[in-house]
């Protein structure tokens, strides 16, 4: 079993997980531990149909998906991945984006959320949307990538740093990674919603509110771009490679 405090989080574990409850009663109810991806998965199938309720729960800040999606700069005719796209709540900003000339693939290990999101493309008569199941970190995009988004994905990722590694891997030269998430704000308003956040995480999606996104993309490449909302509680964040 690992436990993740966020001094530990600059020396992450690749590939590191634990099975059973996402709750440590021993060592206290702040700390983080990892867990079994197939846990993970599962916990996604339950909630599959509650992700809008969790957006207006969470206090998402309006227009987010639209801004974090923005910031990959994506233009006619672009390829674009989203890692754990879920239930496909961001597909229609970059199936817009790179409009019917383009292509965007969607990764998700939880098959609930996509077949909600292969209902959506459906719905919508996408021919240029394909979605996968497996884990992020196996998948191999057919062509190289404009752009890669971890929409509020990242941090469910107990081996985030091999997933980011791999999607790197996947980007053209000049293409952009965007991290979109949820974070704990700075300050004192940070160590007042913790215990909360915390407590709610590991109940519901599973974000290790520790990880810090935007310091391993800096792992990668110096073009990095942060831009919070709503007090610093969320961010998108942005590395083009060289
Ligand atoms: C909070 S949901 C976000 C879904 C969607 N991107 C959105 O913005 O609504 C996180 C998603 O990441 C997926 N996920 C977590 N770990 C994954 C992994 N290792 N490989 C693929 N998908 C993963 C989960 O199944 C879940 O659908």
């Amino acid at each position: 079993m690992v436990v993740r405090k966020e001094a530990l989080v600059s020396g992450v574990e690749f590939g590191t997980r634990s099975r059973g409850k996402p709750w440590n009663r021993v060592s206290g109810a702040e700390e983080w531990v990892d867990l079994d991806r197939s846990f993970i998965s599962r916990r996604y199938d339950r909630l599959a149909g509650l992700i809008p309720f969790f957006d207006w729960l969470l206090f998402q800040p309006p227009g987010f998906r639209r801004k974090a999606v923005d910031r990959l700069d994506l233009k006619p005719g672009d390829r674009a991945l989203e890692i754990g796209c879920g239930t496909g709540r961001n597909l229609p900003f970059l199936q817009q984006a790179v409009g019917p000339t383009g292509r965007v693939y969607g990764v998700d290990f939880s098959p609930g959320m996509l077949a909600k999101a292969r209902k959506l493309r459906e719905r919508q008569e996408w021919s240029n949307v394909e979605l996968i199941e497996c884990d992020a970190a196996d998948y191999v995009a057919p062509e190289p990538l404009d752009g890669i988004l971890f929409g509020l994905s990242y941090n469910t990722m107990p081996h985030h740093l091999t997933v980011l590694h791999q999607a790197w891997s996947l980007l053209r030269p000049g293409g952009r990674l965007v991290i979109m998430d949820a974070k704990l704000p700075p300050g004192l308003g940070g160590e007042l919603v913790r215990p909360f956040g915390v407590w709610l995480m590991k109940r519901t999606m599973l974000g290790n509110p520790y990880i810090r996104p935007w310091k391993d993309l800096a792992r990668f490449t110096d073009q990095i771009e942060m831009e919070e909302f709503m007090l610093g509680a969320y961010y998108v964040c942005r590395g083009i490679k060289p």
